[in-house]
């Protein structure tokens, strides 16, 4: 039932799917060298974008940002407390000294350019980072993005459903987050959980449930994406929220991470 695509034969014929998937191989065209995790922690809860929950509710999305009970804490209180962070653009740190220097041209860029030698196109497209504390876990939840969630350090669990349509039907794929309730009495056979250690990919299909603990430190980015298309051809799931809200949520949804402003942005520099 686990799974790693690590073709991009393989990659095509998987990303319209609801089962979860391990990525490697040529699906994966970039590397980078981060910074340690707490010189990662120590600029994140200075930074006035990042957002923190404290992470120990697993049976709900709905969490309010708790950032400022966070801020000034030195790494040995948060290890203590129950963080997560997240910080909305990785390239907003990618200057010369910070911490993310060097990403775009050395990640960004060229998983962009692999998904348009590919067919893809996207509406959006863009990296945040992620760090959770030891022993926290996130709610349960659906992510209306498709998203290759990359564990750079640390271990975490990654949990969904074996058979996601049968607990999740199309019907309901447009529930609000205060709808997204984990199921009960799930048994260990229902659920699909990917265990994940150092520099582990895994493509996680937009509206699929799901939900992730991390026992330790883990520090990882999400690539997000709306609007995928391949071939011009969105995948099932968000073709049926285009149609039923009547239009595309995406479009003024950060136009500037589009495909169409990638593509103009090479041709400016040839
Ligand atoms: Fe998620």
């Amino acid at each position: 039932m686990r799974k790693t695509v690590a073709t991009t034969t393989e990659f095509l014929h998987t990303w319209d799917s609801r089962v979860n998937f391990l990525m490697a191989g040529e699906c994966v065209p970039f590397s980078f060298e981060f910074p340690s995790t707490e010189d990662i922690v120590e600029r994140l809860v200075a930074e006035e974008a990042t957002t923190g929950i404290s992470g120990q509710l697993r049976n709900t999305g709905d969490r309010e940002n708790a950032m400022e009970s966070f801020r000034g804490m030195s790494c040995d209180d948060l290890m203590a407390s129950s963080f997560q962070f997240r910080y909305p653009d990785v390239t907003t740190l990618d200057r010369p000294g910070d911490i993310f220097a060097g990403f775009t041209e050395q990640v960004l860029v060229p998983w962009k350019l692999y998904l348009l030698d590919h067919g893809f196109t996207w509406d959006r497209c863009y990296a945040l980072a992620r760090v959770s504390g030891p022993n926290t876990c996130t709610g349960y939840h659906m992510d209306r993005s498709n998203v290759l969630f990359w564990n750079v350090r640390g271990r975490k669990v990654f949990h969904g459903f074996r058979e996601p349509n049968r607990w999740v039907p199309l019907a309901r794929a447009n529930d609000g987050r205060e709808a997204q309730i984990m199921p009960e009495n799930l048994t260990e056979e229902d659920v699909l959980s990917y265990e994940v250690g150092d520099n582990t990919l895994l493509w996680n299909h937009l509206l699929t449930p799901h939900w992730v603990d991390a026992p330790e430190l883990t520090f990882g980015i999400n690539f997000s994406h709306g609007g995928l298309r391949h071939d011009g051809r969105l995948c099932r799931y968000e073709q049926h929220v285009y149609d039923t809200l009547g239009h595309n949520p995406n479009e003024k949804w950060h136009p500037e991470t589009s495909s169409a402003a990638f593509l103009e942005r090479l041709s400016a520099q040839e």
